[in-house]
């Protein structure tokens, strides 16, 4: 069963649109909105991974330990980068999102060709099937 995998895939496209069109709004006069949509969808991909996910995946090697740290950390960094351009816009300055992009690309691939079909082998039928009515009904 390949369902984290393609669960989390079809997510991490939805955020990927809603930060685009965060990006092709840079100079609107819309772009906080556009930036709040993004954050609140980004926000709330990264609260699904660490608190449905992550909690019901016990990690069996130094590995596997590792890539989940990596992970969190990056995740810790994606929010505040988020943060910092949250400041720029409340102040009227200038942002600059492409440190971000390539950071949000750079997790996203790994994510979806390193991590989750290693959760979606390594998590039990079970559990699977637990998380994704927690998925279906958060
Ligand atoms: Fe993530
Ligand atoms: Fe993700």
């Amino acid at each position: 069963m390949r369902f984290l995998s393609d669960y989390m895939i079809k997510d991490h496209k939805e955020f990927e649109k809603v930060f685009n069109d965060f990006g092709d709004n840079i100079g609107s006069s819309h772009l906080m909105e556009y930036f709040l949509k993004f954050k609140w969808n980004l926000t709330a991909h990264l609260a699904v991974e660490e608190k449905i996910i992550f909690i019901n995946y016990n990690p069996e090697t130094e590995e596997d330990a590792g890539m989940m740290e990596k992970i969190l950390e990056e995740h810790r960094e994606l929010i505040s980068l988020m943060d910092d351009i949250e400041d720029r816009l409340n102040d009227g300055k200038d942002v600059d999102i492409s440190h971000l992009k390539r950071m949000l690309i750079e997790h996203r691939n790994f994510e979806d060709e390193v991590l989750y079909p290693m959760l979606d082998n390594k998590i039990d039928e079970n559990t699977k099937k637990q998380i994704i009515t927690k998925l279906e009904n958060q």
